[in-house]
């Protein structure tokens, strides 16, 4: 693992949507999966500008969605499907062949968890896979307590997750359960990017990164991952 810090949140977008491109240079049809949240916006505006100017090929890449929230589907304002396509599927207009995200408002949840198991299985895992960080230190959907072998799962969201995801929302929205990549997954992935921006974060970068490794914080695994980069733009 290793830890980068930028002058703002813009400067680490730019490096985060170079270094994709870069990927995608060597791997035209790398797996990639992209975490939605405030964080990586800057990243996929970032990313489609440089796929515009002809800088980056996004034509025969692969993207798996990281979570979502049960019940919701992209086109329900405030999910997580909701934020990728409009920051970042649509503008690319990648081919619905591209995309493999989760059914979150399939009847048999379980089945949708297995479906994109071995999708990834397939795949031979992902190239690269950018998260944030929750403010309770959740990587995607794994909140504290969850075993890092976990792969795809449904889970009862923490209560500071319900209350902090309301911020996706226009209007105030019950958020119960979510469905996730494990982070089993992580540990699989060839390369991890932890992206976190903005004083709030600090702390929980902090516990990450120089905190000891435990399911109790889920985001410490990072420190376990021969590949993975930590950038942010406050000094840790
Ligand atoms: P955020 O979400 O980027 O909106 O802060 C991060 C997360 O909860 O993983």
């Amino acid at each position: 693992m290793s830890t980068r810090t930028f002058a703002d949140a813009n400067e680490v977008a730019q490096h985060a949507a170079r270094h994709i491109a870069d990927l995608l240079t060597q791997k035209p049809d790398a797996t990639l999966c992209l975490a939605s949240g405030e964080t990586p916006i800057p990243t996929f505006r970032a990313l489609v500008e440089l796929a515009q100017t002809g800088h980056a090929n996004l034509n025969e890449c692969t993207f798996v969605g990281l979570d979502e929230w049960v019940g919701f589907g992209p086109t329900d304002e405030g999910s997580c499907g909701y934020y990728l396509y409009r920051d970042l599927f649509d503008p690319l207009r990648l081919r619905p062949e591209q995309i493999r995200y989760f059914d979150a408002k399939a009847s048999d949840l379980d089945r949708e968890c297995r479906k994109i198991d071995q999708f990834l299985t397939e795949r031979g895992g992902l190239d690269l896979l950018l998260v944030g960080i929750g403010m309770n230190g959740h990587i995607a959907l794994n909140e504290p307590g969850t075993p890092f072998t976990n792969r795809c799962h449904v889970v009862e969201l923490a209560e500071m997750t319900k209350t902090v995801g309301q911020k996706y929302f226009t209007q105030p929205t019950e958020l119960s359960h979510g469905i996730t990549l494990g982070l089993q997954h992580l540990t699989e992935a060839r390369e991890v990017i932890l992206m976190a921006t903005g004083e709030r974060k600090r702390d929980v970068i902090q516990q990450a990164v120089e905190g000891p490794v435990t399911e109790a914080f889920p985001a410490s695994i990072i420190q376990q991952h021969p590949n993975a980069h930590v950038w942010v733009d406050f000094a840790v």
